[in-house]
């Protein structure tokens, strides 16, 4: 059987770890492939449509073009519709079929830390792309209260609307500095990753606080400002929204071993 072909597009992607964590599932399946990433800059993003369509079997897609690939595919699976966002294509003999596995990657923390969000006050930070498949998420559950904080409100309440959530404000970064309680927080921006997390914090979370970023070897500079017993960074994330692409592209399911991944990711 030829060999199968998988990449990871965006920009920028040098330092990604999704071949690290690709590579470790197709070894461990025995699985004749190989998972590369392309670094597209924007102006030629077009271009590599047909490269993709014509040489990859599937092919995931990160910042900024989780949006941008839309017009792109062939067939965008419901869930990856209702979210606005396609992070996964599967390439079925020249179709392209696009899926959201981030919401996969969400799910799975949460459970991995045993939190259901039922009737919990809930505060999210940040209302990108990565945003999006975290409120499909939370929208299965009865929560009491839902706050979202952005730099740009209006981005914040185009979510609302987007989603059409119920018991959810909308508020500016500066409302970090308050003193208000929550049971659970989740931060979805990049920001202050490498420099330090940059304004003032004063918010408490009760149960548990999820970090989309991620660091390999300390804690991220959002959950160095937070004290809370039960936390979690990006890594389950991400982990599991490849392991989830795998499943859709190879339609086979692997047992793995999760500590051994993040080894394999420290290097
Ligand atoms: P992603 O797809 O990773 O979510 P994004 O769509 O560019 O990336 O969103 C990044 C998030 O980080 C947004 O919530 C953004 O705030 P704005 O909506 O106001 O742009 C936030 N963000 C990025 N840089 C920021 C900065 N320097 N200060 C505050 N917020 C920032």
């Amino acid at each position: 059987m030829s060999p199968k072909n998988y990449c990871l597009i965006g920009h920028p992607v040098n330092h990604s770890l999704s071949p690290i964590i690709h590579n470790y599932f197709i070894f461990h399946a025995k699985l004749n492939a190989g998972y590369v990433c392309f670094d597209i800059v924007e102006n030629e993003f077009e271009k590599y449509i047909d490269l993709l369509r014509n040489n990859f079997d599937g092919f995931n897609i990160t910042v900024p073009y989780k949006e941008k690939i839309i017009k792109y595919l062939d067939e965008i699976d419901i869930e990856a519709g209702n979210i606005g966002a396609v992070n996964c294509v599967k390439n079925i003999n020249g179709k392209l079929v696009g899926f959201n596995t981030d919401i996969y990657g969400i799910k799975i923390t949460f459970e991995k830390y045993n939190v259901n969000l039922n009737y919990k006050d809930i505060l999210v930070i940040g209302s990108g792309g990565a945003t999006k498949p975290l409120i499909q998420y939370i929208k299965n559950f009865s929560y009491s209260k839902l706050d979202i904080v952005n730099r740009t409100v209006s981005k914040a309440e185009n979510l609302i609307e987007k989603f059409k959530l119920k018991k959810t404000r909308a508020f500016p970064l500066e409302y970090l500095g308050k003193n208000e309680i929550y049971d659970i927080i989740i931060n979805t921006t990049s920001i202050g990753l490498e420099g330090g997390w940059f304004c003032k914090m004063n918010i408490e979370a009760k149960e548990f606080v999820f970090d989309m970023q991620y660091k390999l070897e300390s804690k991220t500079p959002f959950l160095s400002q937070i004290n809370v017993e039960q936390f979690c960074d990006g890594k389950i994330m991400l982990i599991y929204q490849a392991y989830k692409s795998f499943e859709i592209w190879n339609s086979i399911s692997l047992q793995f071993d999760l500590t051994k991944i993040i080894k394999q990711m420290r290097g």
